[in-house]
């Protein structure tokens, strides 16, 4: 794994967003996989910006996000579709007919999970997937436990992520849905290229035993040390466990 310690979060989500539009312009039918959470807000930002200059074209990419809260549809203010459509989607010209993503009130969620990974597998899988990393070792959805899933799949989400994602309901935990819809550890590790994206002190523990740890399902992240082409891009305080050299 690369890892790179940048001085603030705001040059890693720059930097981030600049790669992007620089992988769309070598490659305009580029599928790019979307995270979602606190962590690439400023990284939309930065690609919006970057749009509005002219500096970058979606016109032809395609997107698959990672997850969706199970239950919740795609116009409800609380889905994670939602919140694309507000930090992204509305503001630069990704295709609507290229944007994918699990719909959380599926009435069948197994059903939902298999037409997605058949979307994906179509389009040939994700060629720059942008990440985060739970305080708890997830990625996507793919919470630490007994076992890891490979297909998409209903994750119930554990303590932590519903913490987490308290923010986005009001600050309000009981209001966070129980379980979501997340692409599985496959389409993660076959994804060609990998940013994983880590900010602040609750995210230290989680980065070094992906890191540095054993690969273990109760740390899912650390199966990206398997992956051949994996950036680790965070700001000093998601590093302060790892020594690395400062940028
Ligand atoms: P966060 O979530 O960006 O809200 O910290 C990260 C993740 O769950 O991947």
């Amino acid at each position: 794994m690369n890892v790179r310690v940048f001085a603030s979060e705001q040059e890693a989500a720059a930097t981030c967003a600049s790669l992007a539009a620089a992988a769309i312009r070598e490659k305009p039918f580029l599928v790019l996989g979307l995270p979602t959470g606190r962590t690439p807000l400023n990284v939309y930002r930065e690609m919006v910006a970057l749009h509005r200059r002219g500096e970058v074209d979606f016109s032809r990419v395609t997107s698959f996000n990672l997850e969706e809260f199970l239950g919740l549809s795609p116009d409800d203010p609380g889905s994670f579709r939602a919140y694309m459509e507000r930090h992204l989607f509305q503001h630069v010209n990704l295709a609507p007919e290229r944007i994918h993503f699990l719909d959380g009130s599926a009435e069948q969620a197994e059903r939902e999970c298999i037409r997605y990974d058949a979307r994906l597998a179509a389009v040939g899988g994700l060629d720059l997937l942008l990440l985060g990393i739970g305080s708890n070792g997830h990625v996507a959805f793919n919470e630490p436990g007994e076992s890891l899933q490979t297909a998409s799949h209903r994750e119930r989400l554990s303590r932590e992520s519903r913490h987490a994602m308290a923010a986005f309901f009001g600050e309000d935990v009981s209001k966070v849905p129980l379980a979501a819809l997340t692409l599985g550890m496959g389409a993660l590790l076959r994804a060609r290229r990998v940013i994983l994206l880590a900010f602040g002190a609750d995210k230290a523990a989680a980065v070094t035993a992906m890191v540095r740890g054993p690969i273990t399902t109760r740390c899912p992240a650390s199966f990206l040390q398997l992956h051949g082409n994996v950036e680790v891009w965070l700001d000093t305080a998601a590093g302060r466990g790892l020594e690395t050299s400062r940028e």
